[in-house]
């Protein structure tokens, strides 16, 4: 039987709910679902996937961050019912439905290669939350700005700053595992 490998882009393609669009204010909008798919999909999973492998630190890790990711969705959710702009729930209830059926998939690759996948989960979620902290969230300030919506660009600012803190420790996570992993990495 030939052995699949999960890659990185098959873990990101996943867990890729948002919508990016032309008009930056529906992309920002998007994000409310953006973090609700990370606070109710992606981290939960990935946080499965650390548990299933022996990791309950690092599972941990994922389930705080997801925490967190909540509690942006919640801030921008209050700054667009302030703006007038409708709350969205379409891309989060896509990805919750996608997840049903990869997961089997998931676990079969997860038995095939634990430590693979979990530090794939790692570079994704880097990825994932690299994307938000230098790119993302800045460029919603930086728009907010330039139509002087200063609570709009404070919201924002908070968000980069707490995104920044995730791929920190998610950079220190992967150094530790990568240190102490049981298989030699690639
Ligand atoms: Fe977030
Ligand atoms: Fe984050």
């Amino acid at each position: 039987m030939a052995t699949q490998e999960i890659t990185e882009d098959m873990i990101f393609q996943c867990f890729a709910a948002a919508q990016q669009s032309k008009d930056i204010h529906r992309t920002a909008e998007s994000f409310v679902d953006v973090e609700e798919y990370e606070n109710q999909v992606m981290y939960p999973e990935f946080a499965r996937w650390a548990e299933k492998a022996g990791y309950s630190e690092l599972a941990s890790l994922f389930r705080k961050v997801a925490g967190e990711e909540k509690l942006h969705a919640v801030w921008l959710r209050e700054l667009y019912t302030e703006m007038g702009v409708p709350t969205r729930g379409e891309d989060t209830r896509r990805a919750i439905d996608a997840l049903k059926t990869i997961r089997a998939n998931c676990d079969a690759l997860i038995a095939m290669n634990p430590d693979s996948v979990v530090e794939k989960a790692l570079k994704v979620a880097i990825m994932v939350e690299e994307r938000e902290a230098l790119r993302i969230y800045p460029q919603f300030r930086e728009q907010a700005l330039a139509e002087g919506n200063e609570r709009a660009a404070d919201v924002y600012q908070k968000v980069v700053e707490s995104e920044s803190e995730h791929a920190q420790w998610f950079h220190t996570a992967l150094r530790d595992f990568q240190a102490n992993s049981r298989v030699a990495t690639a």
